[in-house]
């Protein structure tokens, strides 16, 4: 089965960081592993410097042709003038509205020779993994009215709406309890119940569903902001979290997926969302690691390839056990390398894998 892949490098470190995915993709189809057929396009201040929007039409159509979609990252200060319709993020944004990916997978986990990097301490995140499902295309990122107005006296009123429906809240939490029956069989859904309307339907939906369709699924409820401090204190209570668009903006690397059609197509989108890191663009120094990984994501969950997502997941933690790092992840006793360094080292590892 060939498969076409749509790769949207973005801005920033994106290229630099996709050019690795590229490279993995030569390598699986020449040992073949895979038939992949990749295009590009443009995405985010890069398309607006081509074109004037933040994605076109066109790339918009092949990306809802494609059989997955992947994105480096959008924005950069070089567009912080540009008119709010236009802005570098308003592709990210269409693409998750258009192609209707509701259901955002967050996964974070620690590996092993990264345990002593975190910033946190080596047994609070040894061993940690975590999904965190973000609801994406509903609540405050889209609710209108969203405006500023003028009101004349030399004061102005912002307004964005946080709305939710009962259906969207049903079918994310949906996507968080099928995945906590394949992991640890835990869920905390986290909102802010206390001070919002939204908060308060989002719990009694939620509560619905999992007494009438998951009760043997363990369902916690916890505040949002609780579950932001819980997250740095003590990661590894959780399994699943389930939250709505502005509580799960997050770091980690996601999938975005949507519903399957008629044909049992599911549209996806994979991206790692470290952003475009302005400051070390073009060093050759970024790393490509999320990025990789998210492409073992879509193999795994778009391609039905899972053998070479293991693979990849593999000969990323062996490059790591070997002791090669990028710089932002630089450690003591350790080897610091480039951005196209990591990626032919993880060829190379997944050459030794299959060999
Ligand atoms: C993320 C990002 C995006 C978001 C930005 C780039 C619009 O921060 O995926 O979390 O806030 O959704
Ligand atoms: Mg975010």
């Amino acid at each position: 089965m060939t498969y076409k892949l749509l790769l949207l490098p973005g801005d920033g470190i994106g290229p630099e960081v996709m050019a690795e995915v590229e490279r993995v993709v030569a390598w699986a189809n020449a040992r073949g592993h895979t038939k992949i057929e990749t295009e590009t396009g443009l995405v985010g201040g890069c398309a607006y410097d081509a074109h004037g929007e933040a994605i076109s039409d066109a790339t918009m159509r092949r990306a809802s042709t494609a059989d997955a979609v992947m994105l480096g990252a959008v924005g950069g200060p070089k567009w912080d003038g540009v008119p709010y319709d236009q802005r570098p993020e308003g592709g990210l944004l269409r693409l998750r509205k258009d192609l209707e990916l509701f259901a955002n997978l967050r996964p974070a986990i620690c590996y092993k020779a990264l345990a002593d990097a975190s910033s946190l301490k080596r047994d609070r995140v040894e061993g940690l993994d975590i999904m965190i499902v973000r609801e994406l295309t509903g609540g405050v990122y889209f609710g209108e009215p969203k405006e500023i107005k003028d009101l004349g006296n030399g004061q102005k009123r912002a307004v964005d709406t946080q709305v939710y429906e009962t259906y969207e809240i049903e079918r994310i939490a949906a996507v968080a309890f099928e995945l906590a029956r394949l992991r640890r069989n835990q869920v905390h859904s986290a909102e802010k119940r206390n001070v919002m309307k939204t908060g308060v339907l989002w719990n009694e939906v939620v509560t619905r569903l999992h007494q009438e369709r998951y009760a043997d699924v363990t369902l916690h409820h916890i505040l949002a902001d609780n579950c932001a401090m819980q997250l740095v204190r003590a990661p590894k209570q959780f399994d699943v979290i389930v939250t709505d668009n502005l509580f799960g903006s997050m770091p980690s690397e996601p999938v975005s997926i949507g519903a399957t059609d008629a044909h049992g197509r599911r549209r996806a989108l994979y991206e790692p969302v470290h952003g475009s890191a302005p400051d070390i663009a073009g060093k050759g120094i970024a790393n490509p690691i999320a990025t990789i990984a998210s492409f073992a994501m879509c193999l795994r969950y778009s391609f039905n390839l899972g053998k070479t997502a293991d693979n990849i997941e593999k000969a990323i933690a062996f490059v790591l056990d070997e002791g090669y790092r990028t710089a932002d992840i630089a450690q003591e006793n350790c080897r610091t390398i480039g951005t196209a360094e990591m990626g032919k080292a993880i060829v190379a590892a997944l050459d030794r894998m299959s060999a």
